[in-house]
């Protein structure tokens, strides 16, 4: 936990032209969150509490995607550059903030290690500016960090500025967008600032002019994290972003005792917990709140979101599991789909091409193939047959359907809702139930069987 009184000021307002997107650029998700979810969980881990935000390009549309995530919101309007972006957001910042951060929003996987680590030397050194750089074999679109002959930080030169200069091109230093501010420096500089006469813009990184001919040191931290400090601008940079999360994510599971057959083919969100012994083969998405138990088999290709599995539960390939429950020893598909509110008991089994949705499978209960349950409450040892229909719609309301404990469902029936089926009872194969089955009778509703001679068929004549 850093100790001091610290703001972090998040610039989002740009558009993120590269992205070549209708939305902005950190509303793009990596692995199922927007972008800033990450940097603000990071900041709040350590310690880092006071979190404002600012936007400006479709502001309403990011306002309203981070309303709940406890940060406050400085529209910039217009963006006139990252300077005066933090120019804008000055007037939040609390008087009684010491340290005041600046960080992309387009840069949201800097580890709290990183955050710590300039934190750590800008309180040592007293610094005005402790800027975060990193060292790259072509520093393409990045600011160049310009030394002194002391090794000092002298500046951060534009690449775009600086197309003219191979000199200052050929810097590996580059500045990553993090910094570490002394507020009483900052809260005066900032009204010293001018607009770049390149590009129209005001610059953040001309604060260090302003601090160097106030006699105040800019010191600069080389993090050698590149993977996690290199923004996000473009589609490729999104992509490498998810596999780096993704890796993050999935060597956390396999040290903590799950078998992921191949970890680059499963992905596996942020919030998922999952216990030990469970195996998973690729192509799997776990999503959303979802908890798996332990010595679980999830099979290939799956989808599991916002779902709870117990211990014991094989998911067969190619399930779609939504907001559903599988008690411990359950089994499932091969494609199946389960949708929400999809209740399975201890030791249920859905089969082959099974659809469930908000029903409760008590314990036992046998579903093997080719069926749909919608709002069914099916108890505990109840086989239901191939090809049984729960016709729990009419057309304007979805109407229950009740079987009871240890019921036998004859295969292809339609089970017309609102109807009961009572515990112990039969339904022929083949029967339209629209009545209630008393328990322990058998019910068919089909049309009776008759043999008729067969005639002749045809005109074909005799030789
Ligand atoms: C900036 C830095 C550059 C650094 C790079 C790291 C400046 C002048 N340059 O360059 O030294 O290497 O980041 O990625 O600071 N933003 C606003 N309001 C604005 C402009 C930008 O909020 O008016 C936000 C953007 O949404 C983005 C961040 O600031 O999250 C950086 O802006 P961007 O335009 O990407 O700056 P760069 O030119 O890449
Ligand atoms: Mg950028």
């Amino acid at each position: 936990m850093l100790k001091d009184k610290i703001t972090a000021i998040v610039l989002a307002a740009g558009q993120g032209t590269r992205m070549k997107s209708s939305r902005p650029k950190v509303l793009h998700e990596i692995l199922g969150r927007p972008m800033l979810a990450y940097l603000i969980d990071t900041l709040k881990g350590v310690g880092v509490a006071d979190i404002v935000l600012v936007v400006g390009h479709q502001a309403e549309l990011v306002q309203e995607s981070y309303r709940d995530y406890g940060v406050r919101f400085v529209v910039q309007e217009p963006q006139l550059g990252t300077g005066h972006a933090v120019q804008v957001a000055w007037p939040a910042v609390p008087a009684d903030t010491r340290t005041v951060m600046v960080l992309c929003g387009d840069a949201p996987l800097i580890s709290g290690e990183s955050i710590r680590a300039l934190n750590r030397l800008h309180d040592k050194t007293g610094a005005a500016i402790t800027v975060q750089t990193i060292e790259l074999d072509n520093g393409a679109h990045y600011g160049r960090v310009v030394r002194d002959r002391h090794g000092q930080v002298a500046a951060v030169l534009q690449a775009k500025d600086s197309q003219d200069r191979p000199e200052i091109l050929a810097i590996r230093e580059i500045n990553t967008g993090a910094y570490c501010f002394d507020a009483t420096f900052l809260q005066d500089a900032l009204g010293k600032i001018l607009k770049s006469p390149v590009t129209g813009e005001i610059y953040l990184t001309d604060l260090i002019k302003v601090a160097r001919e106030q006699g105040r040191g800019v010191e600069a931290l080389v993090d050698t994290d590149r993977e996690n400090l290199l923004g996000i601008n473009s589609r490729a940079e999104l992509a490498m972003a998810t596999q780096t999360v993704k890796r993050a994510i999935n060597a956390r599971h396999l040290d903590q005792g799950v078998t992921l057959i191949d970890p680059e083919a499963t992905y596996i969100e942020s919030g998922v917990a999952i216990g030990r012994d469970t195996v998973i083969y690729p192509n799997v998405y776990l999503q959303g709140d979802t908890v798996i138990g332990e010595n679980c088999v999830i099979e290939a290709t799956v989808k599991i979101v916002d779902s709870t599995l117990e211990n014991d539960v094989h998911i067969k390939m190619g399930c779609v599991i939504t907001q559903s429950r599988l008690g411990t020893g359950a089994d499932t598909g091969p494609f199946a789909h389960l949708r929400p509110g999809a209740d399975l008991r201890a030791k249920v089994h859905v089969g082959n091409f099974v659809e469930v949705k908000k029903s409760v499978l008590h314990e036992g209960v046998k579903a093997g193939h080719l069926t749909y349950l919608g709002d069914a409450d099916v108890g505990a040892g109840t086989n239901v047959g191939a090809g049984t229909i729960t016709c729990n719609y009419d057309g304007e309301k979805k109407h229950p359907t009740i079987i009871g404990e240890g019921a036998f469902i004859g295969s292809n029936t339609a089970l017309v809702a609102p109807v009961t089926i009572g515990a112990g009872a039969y339904v022929g194969a083949g029967s339209a139930i629209t009545e209630d089955v008393p328990a322990g009778k058998l019910g068919i509703a089909r049309a009776r069987q008759v043999n008729l001679e067969r005639r002749p068929v045809g005109n074909k004549k005799k030789k």
